[in-house]
């Protein structure tokens, strides 16, 4: 197998700086206005070949990606591996290598294991994207959540961001904690001890907090996330009437974030747990708005990358 001979992968947020983020953000704001007015160019990626490797399971994320590689003209193959057949790292290069006999531009991979994507990248000559990796990081996720932050709210630094609930298994959680740092926000995390592992006290611009009450005062956004049931073991969380109880977004919580603060959820919801339908319904939600600068983001990645490695 080729070793990679360029750097043209997005593996994870932790270590890019601004000047790295905002190109990105930037092209995605274009191509959310070019689609919206039914102008992506198809020329862009036209020839090319993206392969979408989904190991674990995903509506959100795998369409978005299809449709941004077919926006910009590419040949779109799915492929979708059943969790259960996976037998860990040989299999996964056994995978890499046939993908590499058959010259595909871009992989798109979602799997459970952290680091996976980052082996893949090794293994291949294609331009690499994490699409979620265990509970490591899901790059895309935050430069979307960033897009959509920045379009309501002008800016990216001095923002207060609560992100709450199941942040121990979240890669939201930690591709979205590396960014706004990056970006000069502060973070405010909240959720169950349980659910929030002590080690991100220590991080710079972040505050634990495990009261929503204490956690969403004046804060400018509100990330909700799902309890990640797949990734735990038993008793971690009560029961959902109690956890929402405790730890959902309901209108009462809401309102002592500063008037007019986004609500967020980058999906699958579970109404009634983690987040009221009446908040998630609510005006101040830009939860489909993140599904459409998803695209956007994501036909970003796909075309910087291959211009990217073009220019190496
Ligand atoms: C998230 C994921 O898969 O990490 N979903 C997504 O990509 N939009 C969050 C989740 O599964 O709860």
């Amino acid at each position: 197998m080729t070793p990679q001979r360029h750097s043209a992968h997005l593996l994870g947020i932790e270590g890019m700086g601004p000047q790295a983020i905002i190109p990105f953000l930037d092209l995605a704001e274009s191509y959310a206005l070019l689609s919206r007015s039914r102008q992506a160019p198809h020329n862009v990626l036209r020839g090319r070949t993206l392969i979408n490797l989904f190991f674990e399971d995903s509506t959100r994320t795998r369409t978005s990606f299809e449709i941004a590689g077919k926006r910009l003209g590419a040949d779109v193959i799915n492929m979708t591996v059943a969790t259960s057949s996976v037998n860990k790292g040989e299999t996964l290069l056994d995978t890499a290598s046939t993908l590499n006999a058959m010259r595909c531009d871009l992989l798109v991979i979602r799997h459970a294991q952290s680091g996976a994507p980052a082996l893949l990248s090794q293994k291949v000559e294609a331009s690499v994207v994490n699409a979620g990796d265990g509970m490591h990081e899901h790059p895309t996720q935050a430069l979307l959540d960033a897009l959509t932050i920045r379009r309501h709210l002008g800016r990216l630094d001095n923002l207060e961001i609560a992100i709450c609930g199941d942040i121990a298994h979240s890669r939201v959680a930690r591709s979205n904690l590396h960014l706004l740092q990056a970006m000069g926000s502060r973070i405010r995390l909240i959720g169950p001890p349980t659910l929030l592992p002590s080690a991100f006290a220590s991080a710079k611009n972040v505050t634990l907090y495990h009261s929503m009450e204490e956690g969403l005062k004046d804060a400018d956004v509100v990330m909700c996330l799902r309890i990640q049931r797949e990734r735990m073991g038993a008793g971690l969380v009560p029961s959902e009437r109690e956890y929402f109880a405790l730890f959902g977004l309901d209108q009462r919580r809401l309102a002592l974030a500063k008037p007019g603060a986004l609500v967020m959820h980058p999906g699958p919801m579970n109404r009634g747990v983690e987040v009221a339908s009446t908040v998630a319904d609510s005006p101040q939600s830009v939860i489909s708005e993140q599904v459409e600068m998803g695209v956007a983001v994501r036909m970003a990645v796909l075309d910087r990358l291959l211009r990217m490695r073009s220019a190496a």
